[in-house]
């Protein structure tokens, strides 16, 4: 039987989640945006769904499954209506704007006996997903140090105008949330390693904007977040991001060296990766500046399911199923919230 599927906010990465949900049966029962040109123009792809502003009408639908694709703020109150109506939810990242807001959705989804999916896209990558599988055989040892940068460039530049990104009320959280959650998830999602104990800083290189008016609107968020983690059994984290880093388009690249090696992996580049590893080559010093470029073997990737959200359709359905969950949308959130405290605080703060 289709799994029926509501949406919230289908006009930017909510059409991501529309093509990856239909790899399996599903039927679109609703479609809520509060913009009338991309209410329109997902109600064109799916006359047969409710298409509406109201969530009530929404929920009256009675959908198995509600797909949170709005901006942050509505993460919150849409996830908790979805869960007590009975649904499982799908919810974009950032979780939450706080912890406590993420704490109170995961108890939401624990008491409503639900399943909750946490849009960590990344693990979608199939060079990440090699990269966990050489850690997990021990192919690197033991883990001692993690480097990642996740650079943009986008909001630098005048021809992209003010949005929500921009609004400290609705975001939450500039590129520090914007892009530092895929950074965590992804060491998260690679190594298996928590993180314990963070100090960072973070900085607003672009005080105003204009909006859709022409009107400069000053940017309430950060564009540029640095912090540095402790990790179980010692590892140190160096990480760094922004959103105005010219010449920089979406670049997300994560290196790891254990005492057998060092592997990168690049998030534009899905089918190789970077390394350098074993106890025969660890055993010599080199003096070449380069991490080898290596293929994803095809006999790993052909057997990876990179299909998304489509994921808890399978998990609603019985099937196993290795998916993002609402505890590690808690996780990621806890470490955001740690590094904020430790920026208000200026000292190192557990997570
Ligand atoms: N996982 C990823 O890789 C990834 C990538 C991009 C965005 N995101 C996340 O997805 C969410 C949306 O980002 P986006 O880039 O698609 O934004 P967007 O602005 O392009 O799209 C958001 C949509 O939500 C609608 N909307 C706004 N408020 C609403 C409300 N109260 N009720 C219903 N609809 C509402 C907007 O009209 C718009 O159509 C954010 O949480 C963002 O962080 C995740």
């Amino acid at each position: 039987m289709a799994t029926r599927v509501a949406i919230f906010g289908p006009g930017g990465i909510g059409r991501y989640h529309l093509d990856h949900l239909h790899r399996r049966n599903v039927d679109i029962v609703a479609i809520c945006d509060a913009n009338d040109r991309n209410l329109e123009d997902a109600h064109a792809r799916f006359p047969h769904a409710v298409a509406t502003k109201d969530w009530t009408s929404v929920f009256a639908t009675e959908p198995d499954l509600v797909a949170v694709c709005t901006p942050n703020k509505w993460h919150h109150d849409i996830t908790i209506q979805a869960f007590e109506a009975g649904a499982h939810v799908i919810c974009e990242k950032p979780m939450a704007m706080s912890l406590a807001e993420a704490q109170v959705m995961e108890a939401t989804r624990a008491k409503a006996g639900k399943l909750g999916y946490i849009n960590f896209s990344y693990r979608n990558n199939i060079a990440f997903r090699f990269a966990r599988q050489l850690i997990r055989d021990g192919e690197l040892g033991h883990v001692r140090r993690i480097n990642v940068v996740y650079l943009q460039s986008f909001l630098g530049s005048p021809s992209n105008g003010f949005s929500w990104r921009n609004d400290i009320e609705i975001a939450g959280f500039g590129a520090l949330g914007d892009l530092g959650v895929h950074m965590i998830d992804g060491v998260r999602f690679i190594t298996g390693l928590e993180f314990e104990k963070v100090v960072g800083t973070k900085q607003t290189l672009m005080a105003t904007k204009k909006d859709a008016e022409g009107q400069e609107r000053s940017v309430t968020t950060d564009t540029n977040a640095a912090w540095l983690a402790h990790l179980t059994g010692g590892p140190i984290a160096t990480m760094e991001t922004t959103q105005v880093a010219p010449g920089y388009g979406n670049y997300f690249r994560i290196e790891i060296s254990g005492d057998l090696g060092t592997i990168a992996v690049v998030s534009d580049k899905d089918k190789e990766l970077q390394m350098s590893v074993g106890k025969t080559l660890s055993g010599y010093d080199t003096w070449t500046t380069d991490l080898p470029i290596h293929q994803v073997p095809s006999g790993f990737a052909s057997r990876q399911k990179p299909d998304g959200p489509a994921l808890i359709i399978d998990a609603i359905n019985g099937i196993e199923s290795d998916y993002p969950t609402f505890a590690d949308g808690v996780a990621a959130q806890a470490v955001l919230e740690g590094i904020n405290r430790s920026i208000e605080s200026g000292t190192w703060t557990p997570t």
